[in-house]
């Protein structure tokens, strides 16, 4: 198959599969020990942190994004009357951490964004001093736009506002340095950019102890555990780091799987991936100008990503492609490829090869 689809999911890397493997190893002859698997996981846990530039006592594993912006969207100290501000646009997984509060008393304010990307200025005439929070993507997947992050974070920062940002299409696919973006939360899940089959995700926060309670709380959260594991009447100190948002057992084996991916994205280096993908994009670009078909996100290529939406008519073109042997997904605005650090510009003629005979075989009689 042409795979085109890594914003939807990633094929397994060999790499990741040989963590996977090793993994189950352990667990069939040596039933790990789960010491040994639990120091391993503080381990990726520093890596993971390193590829975000933050430091490891940030960063929680969750499930996926969703569980990650559920905590930020209950945790952000609000009242009633409060607002959060987000794209009419946005993913529904991080729209819906938000409007689910809305019976707690949360209004939640949805922009249209006509523009190309979103920046300060697009959220600017909807933000007061009751805006608790500006949530959105990094990169968006119906459109594959590169929201100006850190123009946003300005805007935030001087209305006394929090960023919470949705990063799971930019994570692994474009550098992502969560300080130098200005977020106070950042979620999002590794079976995309970084490669790891579903059910792990993560959740950065710039001050957990302060800005964010948990919603959950299991012994992982707890300092104050004692040695006998009864959990007494006595206070409950809550870890002050990111952990406090951890409950129960982890993903053991995507933790381990996530630490071969983080080794093969570092050995490549992410400015280097995402050169790739952006070339991809510059000639995938050429083509669609040859073939006059009109890309829906943005063209600039500070502002786009590995995320390129084909303005195509519904006339057959997604099961054309299918039955070419073509991977990838249709959204709300086209038919969506996407590029994965595997993808080549043999890859791209290829798709081209195959557009241009669509627009023969599909022309109307
Ligand atoms: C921007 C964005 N957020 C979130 C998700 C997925 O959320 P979760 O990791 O909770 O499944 C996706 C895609 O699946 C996405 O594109």
């Amino acid at each position: 198959m042409l795979h085109l689809d890594a914003a939807h999911q990633t094929p397994l890397s060999t790499a990741v599969r040989a963590r996977l493997d090793a993994f189950y190893d352990q667990a069939q002859f040596t039933a790990g020990p789960k010491s040994t698997w639990l120091a391993r996981t503080e381990e990726v846990r520093a890596q993971l942190a390193g590829l975000l530039g933050v430091a490891p006592e940030t960063v929680a594993f969750t499930k996926n994004t969703s569980e990650g912006l559920n905590i930020a969207a209950r945790g952000l100290r609000w009242q009633p009357g409060d607002n959060v501000v987000l794209l009419a646009s946005e993913h529904p997984n991080n729209a819906y951490a938000w409007l689910a509060q809305r019976p707690a008393g949360l209004e939640v304010r949805q922009v249209p964004d006509d523009k190309k990307w979103a920046d300060a200025a697009t959220f600017a005439p909807y933000v007061d001093e009751r805006t608790r929070a500006i949530a959105l993507s990094h990169v968006m997947f119906h459109s594959g736009q590169r929201n100006d992050v850190a123009d946003i974070a300005r805007l935030a920062a001087a209305t006394g506002a929090q960023v919470v940002l949705d990063a799971m299409q930019s994570v692994g696919t474009l550098p992502v340095d969560a300080g130098e973006l200005g977020v106070a939360a950042l979620a999002a899940g590794s079976h995309k950019g970084l490669l790891v089959p579903q059910g792990l995700g993560f959740l950065h926060t710039a001050a957990p102890a302060d800005v964010l309670p948990p919603t959950y709380v299991a012994t992982a959260g707890v300092a104050n555990t004692r040695a006998d594991l009864v959990a007494g009447p006595e206070a409950l100190r809550l870890r002050p780091d990111a952990q406090r948002f951890e409950i129960g057992n982890f993903n053991l084996p995507a933790i381990h799987a996530l630490g071969g991916a983080l080794d093969l994205i570092s050995a490549i280096g992410l400015p280097a991936i995402s050169e790739h993908l952006l070339s991809l994009g510059d000639r995938l670009i050429d083509h669609l100008d040859h073939l006059g078909i009109t890309l829906a996100g943005p063209r600039e290529r500070e502002r786009r990503s590995h995320i390129y939406v084909l303005e195509l008519p519904d006339t057959g073109w997604a099961e054309f492609l299918a039955g070419s042997g073509v991977r990838l997904s249709k959204v709300r605005t086209g038919l969506r490829v996407s590029f994965g650090l595997y993808n080549t510009g043999d890859d791209v003629d290829r798709l081209a090869d195959i557009l241009a005979r669509g627009q023969r075989s599909l022309r109307p009689a």
